[in-house]
């Protein structure tokens, strides 16, 4: 099983002031956040709609205390190396700074889903770190505004506060409280998302990275904004008629737009491999055949596949002939966080 970690996830002992733990779960875009036009607030080029998934999730402990010398952060039991305690120490001075307050944090994290590999660890992972500071904090946000604070550790983190179907809305400007998500659908009418995972170590390139880098040098990036403009209109309303066929087919083409523009980036990129490619010809040789089903991929060579739950059976039976069964994960709409 490639998930490093289970049941097994050891936290430290909440004290019973200034500690909390959550769970995040990661979401896939459906209509895709990729360039950012202000950097430092992680405010994006435009909106995006995700679904959130429960099979893959951060769970996340966070304790304050004046006992502490400094920060420190541990991922899947391991203490993380200095630039990454930096990080998570930006972030949680965000929090640190609402509520008045320098004392050092212990952030412990186990994830439930490969950590960089394009499967959205950033989006949980944020997103469980936000709720957690929220409750140890007693800073009392609601999820709308702590989505424009989980928004500041990783972009996709904003929308991981919401469950089922989930819009980030763009916002204006440089404001950064006009740029949080809200929950749009609940994504309970037979739908589901196969991931399959070709691949599961960690990117040459980040996210962060390959947005900018396309954003800066693509000349098809500034075709960009207008087809999710135009593609987030038509999703959104197909999902409200509960229309499938119409949602798959926006999500992939979408999905294909945004590889375009890594394509024609200068230096070229693309994060498939050849067996992302494989995956997606078997895509359209099981919709051939007469199921409902769409690929989409994000900054990783692993591919999901949006379809009916009551197919994704038949579907994972059929990549079973190709592919390990722990390559082959069924996800189903994945719910807000909750404390646990
Ligand atoms: P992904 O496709 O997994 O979202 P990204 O490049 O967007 O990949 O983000 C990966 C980065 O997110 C990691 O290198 C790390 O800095 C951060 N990250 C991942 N998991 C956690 C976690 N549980 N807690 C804090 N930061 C995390
Ligand atoms: C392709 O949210 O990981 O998955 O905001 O820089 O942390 P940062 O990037 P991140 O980017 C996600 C990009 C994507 C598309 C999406 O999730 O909308
Ligand atoms: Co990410």
């Amino acid at each position: 099983m490639y998930i490093p970690v289970d049941s097994k996830d050891r936290f430290t002992p909440l004290p019973l002031q200034g500690g909390a733990r959550y769970r995040a779960h990661t979401n896939i875009a459906l209509i895709k956040y990729w360039g950012k036009r202000n950097e430092a607030l992680f405010l994006p080029e435009t909106s995006s709609l995700s679904l959130t998934l429960d099979a893959f999730y951060t769970d996340t402990q966070v304790i304050f205390s004046p006992d502490f010398k400094e920060d420190t952060f541990y991922l899947n039991g391991q203490l993380q190396s200095k630039e990454e305690i930096a990080k998570v120490g930006r972030f949680v001075d965000l929090f640190r700074q609402k509520a008045d307050t320098f004392l050092p944090v212990q952030v412990e994290s186990y994830n439930h889903v490969p950590t960089a590999a394009g499967l959205a660890s950033s989006a949980s992972a944020f997103a469980a770190l936000s709720m957690a500071c929220n409750d140890a904090l007693e800073l009392n946000m609601e999820a709308k505004e702590l989505s424009t604070y989980a928004r500041r550790g990783s972009g996709s983190a904003t929308r991981s506060l919401f469950g089922g179907f989930v819009e980030w809305h763009r916002g204006f400007e440089d404001n950064s409280e006009s740029s949080y998500a809200e929950h749009f659908d609940p994504a309970d009418w037979d739908i589901a998302m196969l991931v399959v995972t070709v691949n599961q170590e960690e990117k040459g390139l980040s996210s962060r990275e390959g947005m900018e880098l396309t954003r800066q040098t693509s000349p098809f990036y500034k075709l960009w904004p207008q087809e999710v403009e135009k593609d987030l209109e038509i999703i959104k309303e197909a999902i409200l008629r509960q229309d499938f066929e119409t949602m798959g087919e926006v999500a992939e083409h979408n999905a294909m737009k945004m590889h375009a523009t890594m394509i024609a980036a200068n230096p070229s990129f693309t994060y498939w491999q050849p067996a992302s490619l494989e995956v997606m010809e078997h895509v359209r040789h099981l919709r051939k055949e007469g199921l409902s089903c769409y690929f989409t991929m994000d900054a990783g060579p692993n591919v999901k596949i949006l379809c009916r739950e009551s197919q994704a059976a038949l579907i994972k039976d059929y990549f079973k002939q190709f592919y390990n069964e722990e390559q082959l994960i069924i996800a189903l709409p994945g719910s807000a966080p909750h404390v646990i």
